[in-house]
């Protein structure tokens, strides 16, 4: 496990977005494995930034998601698929037919994560996961739980997660109340991981999670497990870790 400190969020961003871009130098034709939420908007704002002054080239690239409400569509403005056309899809040159956002109006909640998994599985994998953390040590949307789920699911969020994404919506009554995800398998089966995490509020589970015990009842804890994770933080995110 690798730990970048940077001295705030914009340097954190920039950190994040250096680590992307490299892939994609590396392997233009590469899987990214992305995620929503305030931590990566930053992240998402320097690839931007990148590709604007000609030093990133996405034309060949893939992505996949890590998780969409149930029940969103494409036009509804808390969907991540519209996040995501927001933030980075339609500000550089990523061909659209090569992304891939969990389905939120499939109602066939098997179906639908089984065709997700497949189609990761037929892109041969994930290069680089991109991952935040929930503050209760939630990735993707897999929550706290008594075992670790595999492969891509359909979640009930839990009262933390409703709360915590309430700020989007209207009020806690309109936040979806599941959600389709990777399961932590799929997001292990990822060559490279990299965690973006940032403020305060974040301290406790960053030390917890890269820490403490691994336990499903922390899903990030597992990643202490993999091969190749970089977590980039700020100095406020990363303040309780043991040094
Ligand atoms: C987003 C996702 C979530 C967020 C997590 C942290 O696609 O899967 O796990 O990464 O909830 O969210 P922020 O960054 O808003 O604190």
């Amino acid at each position: 496990m690798r730990i970048i400190e940077a001295k705030d969020y914009k340097e954190l961003s920039k950190q994040a977005a250096n680590i992307i871009a490299a892939q994609i130098v590396m392997k233009p034709d590469c899987v990214l494995g992305l995620a929503t939420g305030s931590s990566p908007i930053g992240t998402y704002d320097q690839l931007v930034e990148k590709y604007e002054n000609g030093d990133l080239d996405f034309s060949k690239v893939s992505s996949v998601n890590l998780d969409e409400y149930r029940g969103l569509d494409h036009e509804n403005d808390q969907s991540y698929y519209y996040f995501m056309h927001e933030h980075l899809f339609d500000r550089v040159n990523i061909d659209a037919e090569n992304t891939n956002v969990p389905d939120g109006t499939n109602p066939d909640a098997e179906a639908e994560c089984k065709r997700y998994e497949e189609l990761i599985r037929s892109y041969g994998g994930v290069d680089l996961q991109l991952l935040g953390l929930g503050h209760n040590g939630h990735i993707g949307f897999n929550e706290p739980a008594p075992i670790f789920e595999k492969e891509t699911h359909c979640v009930d969020l839990t009262e933390s997660t409703i709360e915590a994404n309430k700020r989007f919506f209207a009020s806690a009554d309109d936040v979806p109340k599941q959600a389709y995800t990777m399961g932590i398998g799929t997001i292990m089966r990822a060559k490279k991981i990299l965690v973006v995490v940032s403020g305060a509020d974040k301290a406790d589970i960053v030390a917890k999670a890269f820490f403490g015990d691994v336990t499903p009842e922390v899903p990030a804890s597992i990643l202490q497990m993999h091969p190749d994770v970089t977590i980039v933080g700020d100095a406020e995110a990363l303040a309780k870790i043991p040094r």
